[in-house]
């Protein structure tokens, strides 16, 4: 049975794109826009282009009005027009095996020109091997830009996504329950976007960083099992994979262990992979947050490759080598990874990987090389035999090393090892290493000011067994909370939840905030939990992050119809933009003039 024809309206038939053999012989009405147009020999070819792709429409004099062959000659690419005709064969030379539509053309009898475009700014086809116009072009004139097909799929797989989230999660008894976006500000650790209250003087409300707070706080009002699509707005740093405004699907539960939150995840996440076509094994691979840190020097390390991280100290210790002595007696490591063939790097080759490692904060890389049986470097001299053997390299092993404290060489050590692995070709393409990361700190204490802050966010539960460590050392105590990495990016983090009042108080207070302050800012919800409230807990995925890895894509820009560049900005719409002086008064705020 063929699937109904949607798209059939008054004004078409069919879509451009859905032609096939099979229509041979069918009267068609299409409408499109103008992709290409060749004129050859008296023939106007035109690809006209619609959502589900292209087709070739040819006005040839023999079958079609003198009339409309001349109107089509003089087209102009992205026009909109009507086009009436007959689907016929191609004939075998001229089949095109690059279009799904290229064993028909459509024969044109008539044609109608419904919109001319003013020559585009920015070309939406583009010839083979022709490279994109900048980000910036493409950002500007974005309604052009979506009409590529590229991004016509990767906006189609979204809509396909978010579909699949609510099919599997309706399936399985969650609610969708939406949230407010004028709240009050709820910390996840970046600063908020505020909007200003008109009738309420001098206040403000906030654009969520999550719903974090509303989905705890409909568990406790009985809802069991809730999920959104929510909307989420963070004003921080942006990189390829943040923007101000993103999506999350957010999913909390009641009577949950993380191994529950686990199970539904893995599920959700092999759901949409399949949506995409891929298969993915469950369950995934766990990994406490210290095994992360030591091997990988990082929370969200990408398994795709080894590279580990190990420890050298032990090779230099009693040395003579005064910066690793120094190191060492200042309660440093050194630590290193070893990389197999590596001997075979150029020296600009590893300087610049030493750049990399710099720029991550590292003073510099120490290196050995093992050729035919010997160490080679400028460390080499001060290894001793026992020493070298500590190393453990093998034959053609480069080994590159970090001596510091575990703050500098971990972030120095994971920026080497991906750009190692990239240099290396050790990224197996369509590789999946998927990874929960467990046992989180729960806090983590500022080397500067002494003052504790969390990790996750402050409603996140303690282990149970580290609760004893909450009063002498809080930041040894782990959390209840879990990430989801792949391939070295964080899909999503969530954690079981602190459900008891008097504990949520306990870790406001170790957070530094004062009875009478958590009391006020948090009061909903501290006489939420008062009320009677049942273990919950729940995770939230970055949504656009995962519509950008099942795209192939490598920025979030390609999966959102319109995004923010990385100074936060929308080129297209122009926002942010002043504000006339009148409207600003009504909000009781007065702006400072820009000191640039
Ligand atoms: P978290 O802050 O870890 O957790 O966010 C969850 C996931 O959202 C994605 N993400 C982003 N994606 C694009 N741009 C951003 N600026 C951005 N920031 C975060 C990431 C991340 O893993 N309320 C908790 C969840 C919970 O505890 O249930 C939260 O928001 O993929």
């Amino acid at each position: 049975m063929t699937s109904p024809n949607h798209f059939s309206t008054a004004k078409r038939s069919d879509l451009c794109g859905s032609l096939r053999l099979p229509d041979k012989g069918r009267s068609v009405r299409l409408g499109g826009w103008v992709h290409r147009r060749r004129n050859l020999g008296g023939i106007v070819f035109i690809d006209l282009r619609d959502r589900a792709g292209m087709v070739q429409v040819s006005f040839d004099p023999r079958y079609t009005d003198a009339s409309h062959v001349e109107a089509a000659a003089s087209l102009g690419a992205e026009s909109v027009v009507h086009v009436e005709g007959e689907v016929v064969e191609r004939p075998s030379e001229m089949r095109n095996a690059e279009i799904p539509t290229g064993d028909v053309e459509v024969r044109a009898s008539s044609l109608r020109l419904a919109s001319p475009a003013a020559t585009p700014p920015i070309p939406v086809a583009r010839g083979k091997g022709e490279q994109l116009p900048s980000e910036e072009q493409r950002l500007r004139h974005r309604y052009l830009d979506l009409r590529r097909p590229e991004m016509q799929a990767n906006l189609i797989l979204r809509h396909r996504l978010l579909q699949a989230t609510r099919r599997f999660l309706s399936e399985r008894e969650f609610l969708e329950i939406e949230t407010p976006i004028l709240t009050k500000p709820t910390p996840e650790g970046a600063r908020d976007y505020l909007v200003p209250s008109r009738v309420h003087r001098g206040e403000f409300y906030a654009l969520p960083q999550s719903p974090q707070l509303y989905k705890q706080l409909l568990m406790v009002s009985g809802f069991d099992r809730y999920f959104q699509i929510a909307r989420c707005f963070r004003d921080e740093d942006l990189r390829a994979d943040r923007q101000p405004e993103f999506t999350q699907i957010d999913i909390e539960a009641s009577f949950v262990d993380p191994e529950d939150i686990y199970t539904i995840a893995e599920g959700l996440i092999a759901a949409l992979w399949l949506e995409a076509g891929r298969q993915v094994s469950t369950p995934f691979r766990r990994m406490a947050y210290a095994e992360a840190m030591e091997k990988y020097g990082t929370d969200r390390p990408d398994l795709r490759y080894g590279l580990e991280i190990f420890d050298a100290s032990e090779a230099f210790r009693g040395s003579e080598f005064t910066i690793t002595n120094a190191v060492l007696l200042g309660g440093g490591r050194v630590r290193g990874i070893r990389i197999p063939s590596g001997a075979t790097l150029s020296r600009k080759q590893v300087d610049e990987i030493e750049t990399v490692a710099k720029s991550a904060g590292a003073g510099g890389l120490l290196r050995l090389k093992k050729v035919q049986g010997a160490l080679e470097g400028p460390a080499s001299k001060f290894l001793s035999e026992r020493g070298s053997e500590a190393l453990a390299l093998t034959d053609g092993d480069l080994c590159l090393m970090v001596a510091a404290s575990d703050s500098v060489s971990s972030p120095a050590l994971d920026r080497v090892r991906q750009d190692v692995a990239r240099r290396m070709s050790l990224l197996p393409a369509d590789a999946l290493a998927f990874l929960w990361v467990t046992d989180f700190p729960a806090f983590e204490r500022d080397a500067e000011s002494g003052k504790l802050s969390f990790v996750h966010h402050p409603f996140t539960a303690p282990n149970p067994d580290d609760l004893p460590l909450l009063d002498s050392e809080p930041e040894r105590a782990r959390a209840l909370a879990y990430d989801v990495v792949l391939n070295g990016t964080e899909l999503g983090g969530g954690s079981i939840r602190i459900h008891d009042p008097r504990l949520q108080s306990r870790v406001f207070s170790l957070l530094g905030m004062d009875n009478s302050t958590a009391e006020s800012r948090f009061a909903f919800l501290l006489e939420g939990l008062r009320s009677g409230a049942p273990p919950h807990g729940g995770i939230a995925f970055g949504f656009d992050r995962i519509a950008m890895m099942l795209a192939g894509a490598s920025s979030l820009r390609e999966v959102i119809a319109f995004p923010k560049t990385t100074a936060a900005r929308a080129l297209f719409e122009g926002a942010p933009a002043p504000v006339p002086a009148a409207d600003l008064a009504d909000l009781h705020i007065r702006a400072e003039p820009a000191t640039t």
